[in-house]
C-alpha cells in the first residue's frame, strides 16, 4: 500500500513537469517541434548582422522557443528582458545589462568579475542622464567585447509608443553595420511585422522575419505522446485525436487536457486516458482555464429569456469554416447555425447576433473586420474558440 502512494507521489510529480499549461518550456527536453522556426532563429544568431523578429498569436509557444533558442550554443551569453506597458527605450536596455551580469552560457560559463565591472560601467554611463539613443546604447555594446551576446526582448508587443519601436528598429540597423558580436531578437504577439516594429522597409535585410503558426496535429501529438509515455499512461487514438482537434493548434490546451486527465488517472491508480478521463479533463481544465476567457464567454451567452440561443451563435463562430486568417462571413457562421439548430435563420439576424458580440456588454469576443459584403469577424482572443469548443462538450455530456 505503501509503496503505491510513494509511486503515486512520485507520477504526480513528474506531471507537473511535463505538462505545463501555465508556464513556457524552460528545457529542451520538454520542447517539441518548432524545427523550422528554430532553424531560423539559429541561421539569424549564426549570421553576421543578422537579426529576428519572431512573432504570432498569443499562446502558440514564442516564449517557450525563446526560452531554448540558444541551447545549441556554447559561447553565446544569452539575455532576456520581458517588455512591460511602463518601459521605455532607457529602461529595457537598463534591464538587459543589469540581466547580463548573471547571463550564463549553455556550457556554464560566467563573467569573470573584470568583465561585471565593465558592464557596472555601462550600466552608470546608461543612467548619466543623457538621452538614450540607439546610437548611445551600440556604442555601450563596443565595450562589451569578446564574446558572443543574445538580446531577447519578449512581449515587444507591450510598448506602447511608436518612438520605442523606432528606435529598436534603428538600433537593429545600425548594429547590423557595425557590431558583429551581437544579436537582438524581438517577439511578440502579432500577425504581421508592422504591427510591431511598424513599417521599416529597410529592415528587411537585417531583420529576419519568423512567423510562428499554431501547432500542427505532429507538434501537438508529440507533446501528448512523450508526457504520457513518461507517465506510463496508454492513450486511444480517438482520445489522442480529440485533444488534438479540441486544442485548434495551441499548445496551451494540450498541456491543460493531458495535465488534467493525467492527474485524475494516476490518482486512481489507472493506466489508460479513455473517454471517460477526457470528459474529467475538459470539465476540470474548463475550471482552471484563464479568468479572462470565462469571463468574456459568460458575458457573450448570458441570456435570460433563451438559454442556448447565444451559447448556439457562439458555438457556431467556433466550428464555422474559417479563412486563413482565423476569420469567418456572417455566411459561415450563418450556415453552421442552422445545422446546429436545425433551423432556417436568415442572415440580417445573424448579422445582429454577431455585432453585438464585438461590444463590451456581450464581452467583446468578437473582432469586425472590414464593411459591407467584405465583412469578417474573429475572436479577439485565439484561444477562445478552443475554450468554446470545451466549453460545448462539457455541456453535452453530464458527468
Ligand atoms: N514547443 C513546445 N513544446 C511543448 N509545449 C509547448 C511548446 N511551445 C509552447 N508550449 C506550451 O504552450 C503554452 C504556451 O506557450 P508560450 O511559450 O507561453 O506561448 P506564447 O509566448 O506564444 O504566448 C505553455 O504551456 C508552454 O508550456
Ligand atoms: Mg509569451
Amino acid at each position: 500500500m505503501e509503496k503505491e502512494e510513494k509511486e503515486k507521489k512520485e507520477l504526480l510529480k513528474t506531471l507537473n513537469n511535463v505538462f505545463s499549461p501555465i508556464s513556457p518550456i524552460k528545457r529542451k527536453d520538454f520542447f517539441f517541434g518548432r524545427r523550422i522556426q528554430l532553424e531560423h532563429v539559429v541561421d539569424a544568431i549564426n549570421e553576421m548582422g543578422q537579426h529576428a523578429i519572431l512573432y504570432g498569436e498569443r499562446g502558440v509557444g514564442k516564449t517557450s522557443l525563446a526560452n531554448i533558442m540558444y541551447d545549441s550554443y556554447t559561447n553565446l551569453y544569452p539575455v532576456k528582458v520581458t517588455c512591460n506597458r511602463e518601459d521605455e527605450f532607457i529602461t529595457l536596455w537598463d534591464r538587459a545589462f543589469k540581466e547580463l551580469k548573471f547571463a550564463k552560457t549553455t556550457s556554464g560559463s560566467t563573467f569573470s568579475e573584470i568583465e561585471i565591472k565593465n558592464i557596472d560601467k555601462v550600466r552608470t554611463e546608461l543612467n548619466n542622464g543623457q538621452i538614450v539613443t540607439p546610437a548611445l546604447v551600440e556604442s555601450l555594446m563596443r565595450q562589451l567585447n569578446g564574446s558572443k551576446f543574445l538580446y531577447i526582448f519578449d512581449e515587444f508587443d507591450n510598448i506602447r509608443t511608436k518612438k520605442i519601436r523606432s528606435s529598436f528598429a534603428d538600433l537593429v540597423k545600425s548594429l547590423s553595420d557595425n557590431i558583429e558580436n551581437t544579436t537582438i531578437v524581438l517577439v511578440g504577439i502579432g500577425n504581421d511585422v508592422e504591427e510591431l516594429v511598424g513599417s521599416h522597409r529597410s529592415l528587411e535585410r537585417c531583420l529576419k522575419q519568423i512567423k510562428m503558426p499554431r501547432m500542427s496535429n505532429d507538434e501537438a501529438g508529440a507533446i501528448i505522446d512523450n508526457g504520457l509515455n513518461q507517465l506510463d499512461i496508454k492513450i486511444s487514438k480517438t482520445v489522442r485525436q480529440s485533444i488534438i482537434e479540441f486544442s485548434s493548434g495551441f499548445p496551451h490546451y494540450i498541456h491543460l487536457l493531458c495535465k488534467y486527465g493525467a492527474k485524475e488517472i494516476i490518482e486512481n491508480g489507472k493506466k489508460e486516458f479513455n473517454n471517460a478521463y477526457l470528459q474529467i479533463a475538459i470539465k476540470n481544465g474548463i475550471d482552471n482555464t484563464s479568468g479572462h476567457l470565462r469571463s468574456s464567454y459568460q458575458k457573450a451567452i448570458v441570456d435570460s429569456n433563451n438559454k442556448s440561443k447565444w451559447e448556439n451563435i457562439v458555438n457556431s463562430c467556433a466550428n464555422g469554416k474559417t479563412d486563413t486568417f482565423n476569420c469567418f462571413s456572417t455566411k459561415d457562421v450563418l450556415n453552421e447555425y442552422n445545422k446546429l439548430t436545425g433551423k432556417t435563420v436568415k442572415n440580417g439576424n445573424i448579422t445582429y447576433n454577431l455585432n453585438k458580440l464585438c461590444d463590451k456588454e456581450r464581452g467583446e469576443i468578437l473582432l469586425k473586420l472590414g464593411k459591407g459584403v467584405n465583412t469578417r469577424y474573429r475572436f479577439i482572443n485565439p484561444m477562445m474558440r478552443a475554450y468554446v469548443k470545451l466549453k460545448a462538450n462539457v455541456n453535452k455530456t453530464s458527468i
